[in-house]
């Protein structure tokens, strides 16, 4: 059987990262509908060789519709994921909207895939820092029990929009000219710098990218009772966050079990031989899905601790891809 597929947000930087990630796992597609606002009506995109036109997203969009995946923000999300819903589509949403909703499952395929079952319309595609993190931890997390996470991200521009791709290459170059940029889609400027600050400060004086991390991690490994110390940086890269993540487990645990959980985990490279030069970085996780791990070391700090480098590309595992293998898992639980 073939499907009828939209994409809410066609025109933005994740959208057209699941065009691609469509195309590449050959998703059986019969109809395919590509939805923005009216800026981007009109616009082609190429898919499998064939152009397709942009249109403006109306309640008859979802008409006749099976799988609807959204990149489009949260506020567009909140209005239009209902609409899909009643009009009998099944959403994949990838903002924050419907997250931490009880009657909206929380998926990463290599850790819960089950929980797409009991769906009631819409699947919710985590936070892509979350994502690559759960996607490593998940595993050690059966074996040895994971208590605590402190983790520090290194989050790349493409995971704020086109918008701020454009920002970075835009302060770039004027910087290097000398000359003043303010970035559009950032909080402060992000050529040569480093921003401390990911999506709104809240009371707690965490942002809310950071608590993203801390409420999405138990809900998607089912470990209420985890622990997350997270602070969440912008830095300029364009695509691909890194992760300096620790861990305390209960269960003792050393390097080599770590490798070898993480060698046999789905969806995991392991990439640690630092004599050699060789640990996971932003550049070579780029166009890839997989989640890569190396600086795996005994953490100096807790007696059964373990520290790591996690990197994956935040537009794919982070985003599409993930989205993607959701629509997958669908297609083979015959939910769908
Ligand atoms: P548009 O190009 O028409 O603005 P990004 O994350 O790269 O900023 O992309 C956001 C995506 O969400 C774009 O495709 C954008 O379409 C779409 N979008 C934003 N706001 C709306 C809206 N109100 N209705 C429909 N699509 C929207």
């Amino acid at each position: 059987r073939k499907y009828n597929v939209a994409i809410l947000g066609a025109s933005g930087a994740v959208g057209k990262v699941m065009l691609k990630v469509l195309e590449e796992r050959d998703f059986p597609i019969n109809n395919l509908k590509l939805l923005a606002s009216a800026r981007s009506a009109g616009k082609e995109v190429e898919f499998k060789g064939e152009k397709y036109k942009i249109e403006e997203v109306k309640p008859e969009s979802f008409d006749n519709i099976d799988i609807a995946l959204f990149s489009a923000g949260g506020s567009t999300s909140k209005k239009w994921a209902p609409i899909a819903v009643e009009k009998g589509a099944i959403v994949v949403d990838n903002s924050s909207a419907w997250r931490m909703d009880e009657n909206v499952p929380l998926v990463v395929p290599e850790v819960n895939p089950e929980d797409v079952k009991w769906h009631k319309g819409i699947i919710a595609n985590p936070n892509c820092s979350t994502i690559q993190m759960v996607v490593a931890l998940y595993p050690i997390h059966k074996e040895k029990n994971i208590k605590r996470i402190i983790v520090s991200t290194y989050q790349a521009v493409s995971g704020a929009g086109a918008k701020a791709i454009e920002d970075l290459r835009k302060e770039t170059e004027a910087k290097l000219k000398g000359e003043d940029y303010k970035p559009e889609a950032l909080p402060n400027h992000i050529a040569f710098n480093v921003i401390p600050h990911i999506d709104v400060f809240l009371d707690n004086l965490h942002t809310k990218e950071e608590m993203k991390m801390v409420n999405e991690t138990r809900k998607i490994m089912h470990a209420p009772d985890i622990k997350v110390s997270p602070t969440c940086a912008r830095v300029p890269v364009f695509n691909g966050h890194s992760e300096s993540v620790v861990i305390e487990t209960e269960k003792p645990i050393t390097v080599e079990e770590t490798r070898e959980i993480l060698r046999n985990a789905p969806g995991v490279i392991v990439e640690d031989d630092p004599f050699n030069n060789i640990y996971p970085m932003p550049i070579n996780a780029d166009g890839k899905d997989e989640v890569f791990v190396g600086r795996i070391k005994k953490d100096l700090a807790f007696d059964n601790g373990i520290a790591m480098w996690i990197v994956a590309d935040n537009l794919r595992k982070g985003a599409a891809t993930n989205a993607v293998q959701i629509a997958e898992l669908l297609i083979k639980y015959n939910l769908v």
